[in-house]
């Protein structure tokens, strides 16, 4: 059985593409496949940048999310676009200013959520993934941290409501 057309789908992103929402979408798909319902959600992630089209996520992203059973050596960067608001009903941003970039895309036609990924898990402290790319491994870790906190947060959520309100 496949994702159906109907099915809520779920799209995070990023600046690039390579680090935060590939983590995010390998963190989210693994959480929803431990709750059997993995093939009921269409899980995405992009970025609002272009400079990683068509590449994989940062070795380092790779290698931190290894460590934790989760494998993203598969995934390959895109763009975010406009079509994306019609696909996705949950379009969840790693920082504010991607969400801004999204919030400037966004038709009017879209009647999803649109917001920051961390929101679903206030008691984290804080609202952005930071930007690991120009860090080291222990602030890859840090982005898995904040993540997968989120993700199981967002999928609690979404399990009870799969419909943005
Ligand atoms: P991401 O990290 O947005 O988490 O994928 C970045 C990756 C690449 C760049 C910036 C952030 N970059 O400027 O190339």
């Amino acid at each position: 059985m496949g994702v159906a057309e109907d099915d809520p789908g779920v799209l995070f992103v990023c600046l690039g593409n390579i680090c935060r929402s590939p983590t995010a979408e390998g963190v989210f798909r693994a959480l929803a496949e431990r709750a059997g319902i993995a093939e009921r959600i269409r899980i995405d992630s992009a970025g609002t940048g272009d400079w990683h089209v068509g590449r994989p996520p940062d070795p380092r992203a790779i290698a931190a999310a290894r460590n934790r059973g989760i494998e993203l050596g598969h995934l390959r960067g895109r763009q975010v676009t406009a079509a994306d608001f019609a696909r996705f009903d949950w379009i969840l941003a790693m920082d504010r200013y991607n969400l801004r970039t999204l919030r400037a895309m966004q038709p009017s036609s879209f009647r999803g959520h649109l917001g920051l990924l961390l929101d679903f898990a206030p008691e984290l402290g804080v609202s952005e993934v930071p930007d690991p790319y120009a860090g080291d491994a222990s602030d890859f870790d840090h982005v898995l941290d904040l993540i997968e906190r989120a993700s199981a947060a967002l999928l609690t959520h979404l399990r009870v409501n799969p419909v943005p309100r």
